[in-house]
């Protein structure tokens, strides 16, 4: 009997401690996620801005849309060519290029950070499993920039009827029109392959 009570005992503490373990493993995970995810995207927008701003003040938004057109993927591709298993992107609901559109997930995330502004609660990065093999990092999109209207604003006040010529001739199925500033606008979508990240903390 004694035998068997601390047997069953030294089984809680084992499972107890397993437990421990894994919630430690994953809340290191969602750290590593947050800081690399805050890192990347960062990163990612002043690689972008800065073109922009370069490609606007080069040409105007005409040209620059050609510019994104031409490099906006691009350049996101490379950013992180030296970084194995992380996958980097924009989406949205209201896409220009369809390639960004949102995947399930990404669409519950995005409802979610919609539905946040709208009850005027503040948007902040989020960490999200995906099943057991990799981790997505969100991180909202505002139209902060009164730049920005220049190409995603409304048809008659804000875009360039030159501007949205060339626009729908590269995107005649364009949807990221009629925003205004404070609109969330989309989200940064970094994903993480777990198996790398471990390796990162062990
Ligand atoms: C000169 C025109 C121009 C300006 C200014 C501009 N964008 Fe865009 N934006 C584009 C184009 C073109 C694309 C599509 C790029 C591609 O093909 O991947 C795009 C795509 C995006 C996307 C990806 C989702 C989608 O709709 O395909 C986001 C997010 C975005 N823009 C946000 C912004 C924000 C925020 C600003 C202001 C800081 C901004 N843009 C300013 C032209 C512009």
């Amino acid at each position: 009997m004694k035998f068997l009570v601390s047997f069953i005992f030294l089984a809680l503490i084992a499972c107890d401690s397993r437990k421990q373990q894994q919630t430690n493993e994953s809340s290191e995970l969602t750290a590593l996620v947050l800081e690399e995810g805050d890192r990347i995207s960062t990163q990612a927008q002043m690689a972008l801005g800065g073109q922009l701003k370069q490609a606007i003040t080069a040409g105007g938004p005409s040209h620059a849309v050609q510019f994104c057109n031409l490099s906006a993927g691009h350049i996101l591709d490379t950013l992180y060519s030296g970084y194995e298993h992380v996958k980097i992107k924009r989406t949205t609901e209201k896409f220009r290029n369809q390639a960004n559109a949102p995947s399930e997930t990404e669409r519950d995330l995005l409802q979610e950070y919609q539905q946040k502004l709208q009850d005027n609660l503040v948007l902040t990065p989020a960490v999200t499993h995906i099943g057991e093999t990799a981790l997505l990092y969100s991180k909202p999109i505002i139209v902060n920039n009164p730049l920005c209207l220049n190409c995603h604003g409304s048809i008659e006040q804000n875009i360039g009827k030159e501007t949205y010529n060339i626009i729908s001739q590269y995107y005649p199925k364009d949807l990221a029109v009629n925003y205004q500033m404070g609109d969330l606008r989309g989200m940064w979508s970094i994903e993480f392959d777990r198996e790398e990240l471990l390796k990162l903390i062990d």
